[in-house]
Formats: structure tokens, sequence, C-alpha cells
């Protein structure tokens, strides 16, 4: 059994384990008031050109997610999200237990769509309703897409306009910068949002996100917050060391472009052979409709993760890679999809991600047993294509 199940299955990059033990017995004082720590602080500034945002190692991405909002967040005050955001859905109302409501939006591909917070900010007219403050996005998304610079800019103005904050949580933002299909640097996150993490733990750290906190207006006392949630780590400099070794020799970017390239072969044998991807494949994760007696017998080898249902047969499968993810366990997963094409449906369940490969290998796939789409359907499906 190989896990496509997440991109921490995997403990931590040779070089972060190294630099720890290299560090063991190594006195400093506790609290992150240590020179590794100096030191990570500055590469991360330097990294996203903010000489003066104030950074911060957090353990995880959940709780970088409490201490973030319930500083930011008076106690009238909301964040708007998608209903795919992990704030939303898979971090047990941790947000809410803070006091403060989570008003969430349907997602295009995973991303707010401006226009419709817009629409929910005026909704929110008096102080009868919660005060939307901070829009939470993340990049990439919780569905495998990324925001575009123009996409992250237009809903930083939306935050300027209506008084609110931009926050990006990042747990994979390495992914998502080092996207084939990425426009954003560092440093235009840096310019763009008022806070945001980085996360190591699904790029190749052992644990640990960078928290980044550019505007001014919420730096105050921001460690009395994290102390007070309990995310002040007494050992910080282990925190530190590893985005350290992250963020030397461009390690990160190395992790993160082998994660999407693994991806991206396993997108492609999905695609090809007549599988309909949930979303367009922009990082390390495939979301794929996969119907339910194919996926049985995947699972006895290659194991990904069920987002939920699709139809009454099939289901949306997530497969993430990772940075160890293994090039042959990649290709035996390929050879397996390839042997077994997914029967078509109606074209509306299969079209939109239909490839060219499926149409020109239409005898192939009759072959194994599998109905084609009438090639008079072609211009109608590569015009439902991504
Ligand atoms: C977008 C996003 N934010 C936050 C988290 C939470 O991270 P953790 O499991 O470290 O609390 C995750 C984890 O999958 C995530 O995908």
């Amino acid at each position: 059994m190989y896990l496509f199940d997440n991109d921490y299955s995997e403990g931590a990059h040779p070089n972060i384990l190294k630099a720890i033990v290299t560090a063991n017995l190594d006195q400093t004082l506790g609290y992150g008031e240590d020179a590794y720590t100096k030191k990570a602080q500055d590469m991360i500034r330097e990294l996203v050109a903010s000489k003066d945002a104030d950074v911060y190692f957090i353990t995880g991405g959940t709780l970088t997610n409490i201490v973030v909002l319930s500083h930011i967040l008076r106690p009238y005050e909301a964040v708007i999200a998608t209903d795919e955001a992990h704030i939303y859905t898979h971090e047990t109302g941790a947000i809410e237990a803070t006091g403060h409501k989570v008003i969430a939006l349907d997602n295009v591909n995973g991303k707010l769509d401006v226009d419709e917070v817009e629409k929910v900010i005026l909704a929110h007219k008096d102080h009868h309703m919660v005060l939307p403050k901070v829009l939470f996005v993340s990049n990439a998304t919780e569905l495998g897409t990324i925001y575009s610079r123009a996409e992250l800019i237009a809903l930083k103005e939306l935050a300027v306009k209506y008084d609110m904050y931009l926050y990006l949580d990042g747990a994979r933002l390495a992914v998502a910068l080092a996207s084939t299909t990425n426009d954003l640097t560092y440093q235009d996150i840096g310019m763009i949002c008022d806070v945001f993490y980085i996360g190591g733990t699904k790029n190749g750290a052992l644990f640990g996100e960078a928290l980044v906190v550019v505007n001014d207006d919420l730096k105050k006392n921001f460690n009395y917050s994290i102390k007070q949630k309990g995310a002040l780590f007494a050992k910080g400099k282990f925190l530190a060391i590893q985005f350290i070794e992250l963020y030397t020799n461009d390690l990160s970017v190395k992790l993160a472009r082998h994660a999407n390239a693994m991806a991206q072969k396993i997108s492609d044998a999905f695609s090809g052979n007549g599988y309909r991807l949930y979303t367009p494949t922009q990082i390390n994760q495939v979301f794929v409709v996969v119907n339910n007696d194919k996926l049985d017998l995947f699972n006895q080898q290659f194991q990904g993760q069920v987002w939920g249902p699709f139809t009454d047969t099939s289901s949306i499968v997530r497969y993430t890679t990772s940075w160890a993810t293994k090039h042959e366990q990649v290709d035996n997963f390929v050879d397996l999809i390839a042997k077994n094409v997914q029967p078509v449906g109606s074209l509306e369940d299969q079209a939109p991600v239909l490839s060219l490969d499926y149409i020109t290998r239409k005898e192939e796939f009759e072959d194994q047993g599998v109905k084609a789409v009438d090639l008079d359907e072609k211009d109608k499906i590569e015009d439902l294509r991504f």
C-alpha cells in the first residue's frame, strides 16, 4: 500500500533532521530568544521583502489560524472564507470557539469570488449583525488550486475599500508558488497581504509554520496572543532551524517542484484515460472523479482521500504527493490508471476535463469495454475543458 493521502505522510527532509541533530546540544535561551530564531526571522523578512515585518514560528496551521484571527478580531467581528476553507471545514470549529463567526461563501474552484464577497459585506449592513473584518484565503486552496496575482490584488482592494484585513493561510504556499501556472512571488504576498503564514509542515519540515505580520496595525502585543493561545514553543529554535534549512539553497522550492511534478503525472494519467478532474491540477494535489468500483481497485495499492460523493456510483478523490513521493510508485499508479480507463457516463458527467488523448485513443478505450464519446462532440468537449 502506498499513500497518496497527504503531504505529511513522511517525516522531514534529511537536511532538516541533520540540522536539528547538529544543534541538539547547543544551549540557547528558550521561547524564540535565540540566534537561530533571529537568523530565520531575517531570512523570512528578506524572502518576502518586508524588512519591518514581524515573524513568528508556530507549530501548526490550525494553531496559527486561531492565534491570528483571535488576535485581530474584536468580539463582534467575523471572518469571510469559502465553504471549503480549512477554518470552516476542518478545524473543529476552532475559530468559532474563539467567539467569531466564520461567514462561508460558495467557492469557485476553491477560491473566493470578489463579487460574492462584496455582496456579503454589503449584506452585513448594521450593528444587528456581525461585522466582517477579515478576508481569509488559502493559497494553495483546499481544492488544490491557486490564486493569481490579479485575483489576490482584487481581494486586497476590496479589503481596503471596506476597512478589512487580508489574511493568507499558506499551509501550501511553497507548492502554490512553485506551480507552473503561478504568477505570484513571495514578495507579492508580502506586499499584498496584511498577515500570512508560510507552511513548513507540508513542505518537508518535521513541523512548523512561519507567520508574517506585515500590517503595523496588527503588530502590537501579538506575542501576548501567541503565548495565551499556547503557541509559544519553549524549544523554539527547532522551528527556526527548519526554516533556515528550507530557505537555504532553494531547498523549499526544489521539494515543492518535485511534489507538483509527481501530482501532474498522476493528473495526466487520469485525464488521459477518461477521468474527469474535479478541479484543475495546479499543485501537488489531484482532485478527480473516480467510479467506486475503480476506487476499490486502486485502494488495494494506492490510497487517496475520498473528498465526498460525486454521484451514487462515483466519488471525488484527492490524491496528494509530497516532497518525498517516489517516482516508481507514481509510475506504477500511472500504469494502473491506464489499465483502468473510466467508463463514460453522461457527457455532462465527463466532459469538462476529457483530454484530447481520450478522444484520439477511442479504440483503445473501447477494447477495454468503455463506451466512447461521439467524436462529433469533440468541439463541445474542448470548449468545456479548462
Ligand atoms: C489550508 C490549510 N490550513 C491549515 C491547515 C491546518 O494545519 P494543521 O493540521 O497543522 O493544524 C491545513 C492542513 O491540512 C490546511 O490545508
